[in-house]
């Protein structure tokens, strides 16, 4: 006679092989917070570092640089960034509509800086996956950057 394995025993063996089939997918079984992924605060500072130098050293956002203060803004970034990855921090600094008002910011300007900040996030081995959740909490801010 076949014998019936009970109910939680089918369920474990369920979640045992649906694990499985989502490793090696883009989106990682037991992902960390986006925050985590990142590297936490050093990861991010690491990231905001590499991003102003590629934004300082490329001709179609460089000139928007012009006389700021860079150390100043790197650490406004890593709050930023830090703040909307989910992390222990909370943004002080002024809304980025204000931030950006009067830098007649372009749709060529922000692409440009998104590509370097894929580039940045690159350099420091983090996954397409993980590049992706940052881009996409990124992204509404694009109606407050960009000059109309
Ligand atoms: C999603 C994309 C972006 C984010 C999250 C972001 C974030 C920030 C933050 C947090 C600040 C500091 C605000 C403060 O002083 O409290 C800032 C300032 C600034 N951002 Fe952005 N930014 C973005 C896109 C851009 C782009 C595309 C450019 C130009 C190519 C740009 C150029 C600047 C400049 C020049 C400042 C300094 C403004 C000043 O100190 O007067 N940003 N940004």
């Amino acid at each position: 006679m076949r014998r019936r394995h009970p109910a939680i025993f089918r369920l474990f063996c369920i979640f045992v092989v649906l694990g499985a089939c989502t490793l090696g997918t883009a989106a990682p079984a037991f992902a960390g917070t986006l925050y985590d992924d990142l590297g936490e605060r050093p990861g991010l500072t690491r990231i905001v570092d590499q991003l102003l130098v590629l934004v300082l050293a490329d001709p179609r956002t460089r000139e928007k640089f012009d006389n700021i203060n860079i150390e100043r803004l790197k650490g406004r970034l890593v709050d930023k960034l830090c703040d909307v990855a989910g992390g222990p921090c909370h943004y002080h600094g002024i809304s980025m509509a204000g931030a950006h008002r009067g830098l007649g910011i372009t749709d060529y300007n922000f692409n440009a800086m998104v590509e370097d900040l894929q580039t940045a996030m690159d350099r420091n081995g983090i996954s397409s996956w993980t590049q992706n959740r940052l881009l996409a909490r990124l992204a509404p801010m694009h109606r407050d950057i960009v000059a109309r």
